[in-house]
């Protein structure tokens, strides 16, 4: 792959769990050796579903500590919030005026927010969550985005903004494109296909070893397998997926000790938990040292504001002058 600046964003929701870490963080971490990445907290996006900002500083740290805990480097490629760097709302208000409103109210992703959230009447900003996406990204001149599925239609989004843009004005911007997160997603431990704070069925990057133990041992496995000899399926139970993600050297005995009765699903779950304690301990460990130093976790996104700004305000002077603005 031909090296790329490389957008990678994410709605500071607080702490994060497995499923971030195998649908983006891993990903994120690898990409950063071999391209310019730059980091996004995108702290105005949570606004378009959420007006209660009380929490939404501790959220950011939470989900900054997250990060360099698994290893993403803010030498290699800042981190900085969307707030912090002006030019978004700069960039954002001149692209709202290169998309039409039915353009952005077929937009699928925001078809299944009304539909998850029951949103009875949509907020004018959350029409545009792709249009400030669109700035996110192109304000760094981005042309990779590392994203799962849901987020691609915002991509095309961004596209077709950037070819608008640079028609109307004269090339400017790259068309990004999405670099699809290879896993699919990981289930939640009720079962459900997400696994998702506001679902409640999360594995924490910082829960304790007991805490594992505890949310595993109440996992939904497959309810044709009562007894322990009763013979399973692993193709219908969430821990075998686990298993797959976080046990890789072990699948085969596993899967044909389910399926035969001799492995039952106690015993399962606790081989499922020591292994995924043994890919928590780091985290745990690198996160305890940063839990005591916020103000140095906040020195880190004031460093990485100050170089995202030297980029998005160049690009907004370039994006002034074949506007003819100023
Ligand atoms: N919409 C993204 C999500 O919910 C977060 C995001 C905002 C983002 N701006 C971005 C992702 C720019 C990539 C690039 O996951």
């Amino acid at each position: 792959m031909a090296k790329h600046r490389i957008l990678s964003g994410m709605r500071p929701t607080g702490k994060l769990h497995i499923g971030h870490y195998l649908g983006a963080l891993e990903n994120w971490i690898k990409l950063q050796n071999e391209h310019d990445s730059y980091h996004l907290i995108a702290d105005y996006h949570v606004l378009t579903t959420n007006p209660d900002t009380s929490e939404i500083f501790n959220n950011t740290i939470e989900m900054v500590i997250d990060w360099l805990a698994t290893g993403l480097d803010p030498q290699k490629s800042p981190f900085f919030r969307q707030s912090q760097v002006k030019e978004h709302t700069e960039l954002f208000l001149i692209f709202s005026m290169l998309i039409t409103k039915a353009r952005l109210e077929r937009n699928p992703t925001l078809k299944d927010q009304i539909r998850d959230l029951n949103i009875q009447n949509v907020i004018y900003g959350h029409l545009g969550y792709p249009v400030l996406q669109s700035a996110d990204i192109l304000l760094y001149k981005g042309d990779a985005v590392p994203v799962g599925e849901d987020q691609v239609p915002h991509i095309e989004i961004t596209r077709e903004i950037a070819k608008r843009f640079n028609q109307q004005y004269g090339e400017l911007f790259p068309e990004p494109k999405a670099l699809l997160t290879k896993f699919s997603r990981l289930p939640g431990l009720d079962g459900n296909a997400k696994m998702s704070k506001s679902l409640n069925n999360t594995i924490l990057l910082s829960d304790e070893p007991d805490t594992v133990q505890k949310k595993l041992r109440k996992a939904v496995t497959d309810p044709q397998k009562v007894r322990r000899n009763d013979p399973g399926r692993p193709e219908v139970c969430l821990v075998f997926e686990y298993h797959k993600k976080f046990n890789p050297g072990e699948i085969n005995e596993i899967e044909s000790g389910c399926r035969s009765g001799a492995l039952g699903c106690v015993d399962c779950k606790l081989k499922c938990t020591a292994k995924i304690n043994e890919f928590l301990e780091p985290i745990i460990e690198r996160r305890k040292q940063y839990e005591n130093r916020k103000d140095d976790v906040l020195d880190i996104l004031l460093d990485g504001e100050k170089k995202a700004r030297n980029t998005a305000a160049a690009t907004m002077d370039e994006v002034h002058k074949v506007m003819n603005l100023g």
